[in-house]
């Protein structure tokens, strides 16, 4: 590969140092483009822009390829847990059995939250979006902990980092809690994580509860398969708010923001409300595919796409096998799993969708599993925050120790109207 790539422009030709990833991507790097010839790059969406050197997760989209900090996911599926993943993506290797104990005996004391925060809850109204509590909750933070704010003190991220994974379960299930108007239950620290956090869901104080422990597994399984995938619009964002040098909860609660929209993270509530309305309204598989391949109609498939994997995204592969596993054991019928599958057949066999490359994407079977095990469709999005902070948190260190760290600002190109006299009120 050429060490430069020549760009002309009008009569200037100038070279721009390349760039090669250590599984072969090629970069050109424009930094000085617009000081040597006065011209930017225009990119919208940022399909082609590389906005940072990351060592942390890999996606080979073609290939169908995800690997977090060089593990592939199916390995990490089947062996690991969603603790010990967090822990490799945020510090880069797999934890020794003490290193794990260590990080998971931190996470556990640090599970409760302060109980002035209830007030927080207990001011939202019952229908608020948990996306929105969970986000205002996670900034929150930054108030209760006034002393572990400084993101280039390592010991304060520390701490802000455990804070952050053991809390982020209980805010999630307090807004839950909050709009069923039942009692905040306190963290069971006994319990392992994704058990503890299914006992803050669903337990109440009047009787005994015991998480399944098939379901436990099969969100655990979720949280690892979404904990990261490098630049996508919330980390992204995590990023880049970060790069004001604002705290870590700051920055994590833009990413949840970002991660609710119906294109990214709130897809998922999307599929299983697309998916019932198909049951409810007696709607056809085809009726609904041929909807979503309309040009006149805006529906589009949900849980269909993505920017990135254009042969199939090897999350919604394990998701699938584990849909029918564990609805298997729990022994449920599910009628929307039935309908996703037949969506998928029809979609995959359609010239529309394998034209443009469309398969399903890791939200197309994850809600089939939340609602089985009795989750509310407004919740599904807060379980992926759950799995994609580890993420978050690891790009967010992963950039504050980067040597190319600088405020995001990127630059546009003015298409307004040009200098014009100021017209007195008057006179318009
Ligand atoms: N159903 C029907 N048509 C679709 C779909 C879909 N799910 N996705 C893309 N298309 C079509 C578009 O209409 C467009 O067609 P055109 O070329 O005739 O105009 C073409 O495919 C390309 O679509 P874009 O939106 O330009 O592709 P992009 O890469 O920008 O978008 C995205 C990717 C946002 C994921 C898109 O596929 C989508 O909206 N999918 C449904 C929402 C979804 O499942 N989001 C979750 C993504 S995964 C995640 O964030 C965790």
């Amino acid at each position: 590969m050429a060490e430069t790539a020549q760009l002309r422009l009008g009569e200037k030709t100038i070279d721009l140092p390349v760039i090669e990833g250590s599984e072969g991507e090629t970069a050109v790097d424009i930094r000085n483009l617009r000081s040597e010839t006065g011209a930017i790059t225009y990119d919208p969406g940022y399909a082609n822009t590389g906005s940072c050197q990351s060592s942390i997760c890999f996606i080979d989209g073609e290939k169908g390829i995800l690997r977090y900090r060089g593990y592939d996911i199916q390995d990490l599926a089947a062996n690991s847990s969603f603790l010990e993943v967090s822990f490799l993506l945020i510090y880069g290797t797999l934890p020794t059995p003490s290193q794990l104990e260590y990080f998971t005996r931190s996470i556990r004391i640090h599970t409760m939250l302060h109980e002035d925060f209830k007030a927080l809850f207990q001011s939202l109204p019952k229908d608020a979006h948990p996306m929105a509590a969970c986000s205002a909750a996670v900034g929150a933070l930054a108030t209760f902990y006034p002393d572990s704010l400084d993101p280039r003190n390592d010991r304060q991220v520390e701490i802000s980092v455990h804070r952050l994974i053991a809390k982020l379960p209980t805010i999630a299930a307090y807004a839950y809690k909050h709009s069923l108007g039942q009692p905040f239950m306190f963290p069971r620290n006994a319990l392992n994580y994704v058990e503890n956090f299914l006992h803050l869901m669903f337990a109440n104080p009047c009787e005994d509860y015991e998480p399944d422990p098939v379901v436990a597994k099969a969100i655990d399984l979720l949280l690892i398969l979404h904990a990261d995938h490098e630049q996508n619009c919330s980390t992204s964002t995590v990023r880049l708010v970060g790069s004001s040098m604002v705290n870590l909860f700051a920055a994590i609660s833009a990413g949840i923001n970002a991660l609710w929209g119906p294109r990214h993270g709130g897809a998922n509530q999307e599929v299983i409300e697309m998916l019932a309305a198909i049951r409810d309204e007696g709607m056809t598989a085809r009726e609904f595919v041929d909807r979503a391949k309309s040009a006149d109609d805006t529906s589009r498939l949900m849980g269909f796409g993505h920017r990135v994997y254009k042969n199939y995204d090897p999350r919604a592969k394990i998701i699938k096998g584990a849909c029918d596993e564990v609805l298997n054991k729990m022994g449920v019928h599910s009628k929307l799993l039935e309908i996703a599958k037949e969506l998928e057949e029809i979609a995959l066999k359609d010239d529309y969708f394998i034209e443009r490359k469309l398969f399903p994407n890791v939200d197309f079977y994850s809600g089939v599993i939340y609602n089985a095990i009795g989750t509310p469709a407004n919740m599904f999005t807060a379980l992926f925050a759950l799995g994609r902070l580890p993420g978050w948190i690891a790009q967010w260190v992963e950039y504050h120790g980067d040597p190319d760290f600088k405020i995001g600002r990127p630059r546009q190109v003015y298409v307004g109207e040009t200098a014009r006299s100021y017209q007195p009120l008057d006179e318009r």
